[in-house]
């Protein structure tokens, strides 16, 4: 049993990219390393939850004493995250989802032929918003990873999404986002507090998070 200030816990971690197979062996995905959900997992577990990591391919090895699903495409994670809602005390969606998958995935490698050639996309579920429409005594932390006008769309995410709080990073800037070791967020609350962070190392980042949830939960408990 872990002990900390989340002892008991139970505390769902999504991270990584995800795939959406076009044939046996093409994708689409994006460039999420994952590196930010699996610091956060570690951090939580540190603080004693009971932490599940659903992780898309990711090349990290997973922290000690987690719980590890790993999933491919976003069809994969919304089944295996939807399954464990109901008993999670707290939802952290660091993972980069696709948001449209191909509409077909060919049982056998397509052929190559003269000229362009067109893949139809279809939208994949919004895991984290319909995360948000079922929430009872979940609470819910989102990420807006962001190439501009970064508080707007994270502050319509946060409420759109129905979440409890929500991380925004640019992308864009150097040292932060999808590869980087480090990070530079903020965090947008529920009630209309934000907190912007230095450049940090995401181990930091995680342990701030971490931090911030252990808060969120003692305001629920004194109302
Ligand atoms: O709307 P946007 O994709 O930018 O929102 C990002 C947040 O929503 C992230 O926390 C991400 O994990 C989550 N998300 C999701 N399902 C999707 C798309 C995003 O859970 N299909």
């Amino acid at each position: 049993q872990n002990q900390g200030p989340l002892k008991g816990k139970n505390i769902l971690v999504t991270a990584g990219p995800t795939r959406e197979s076009i044939d046996p062996v093409r994708y689409f995905s994006n460039y999420s390393s994952g590196k930010m959900g699996y610091a956060i997992a570690q951090a939580l577990r540190d603080k004693g939850a009971d932490v599940t990591l659903i992780s898309g391919p990711a090349q990290l090895t997973p922290p000690d004493d987690v719980e590890v699903v790993y999933i491919e495409s976003t069809l994969e994670m919304y089944e295996e995250v939807m399954k464990r809602y109901p008993k999670a005390d707290a939802v952290v969606k660091s993972a980069a989802v696709s948001d449209y998958r191909p509409k077909h995935t060919s049982q056998h490698k397509v052929k190559k032929s003269e000229g362009p050639v067109t893949i139809e996309m279809v939208r994949n579920p919004d895991i984290l918003k319909e995360l948000g429409e079922k929430k009872e005594q979940q609470i819910l932390i989102g990420f807006a990873a962001e190439t501009r006008d970064v508080a707007d769309y994270a502050k319509k995410k946060l409420e759109n999404k129905n979440l409890d709080m929500i991380v925004a990073n640019n992308v864009l800037e150097a040292d932060a986002g999808f590869q980087s070791d480090t990070n530079r967020v903020t965090f947008f609350y529920r009630h209309g507090k934000t907190e912007s962070f230095e450049l940090l190392s995401k181990n930091v980042v995680a342990n701030h998070l971490a931090d911030a949830l252990i808060s969120l939960f003692e305001e629920r408990e004194q109302h």
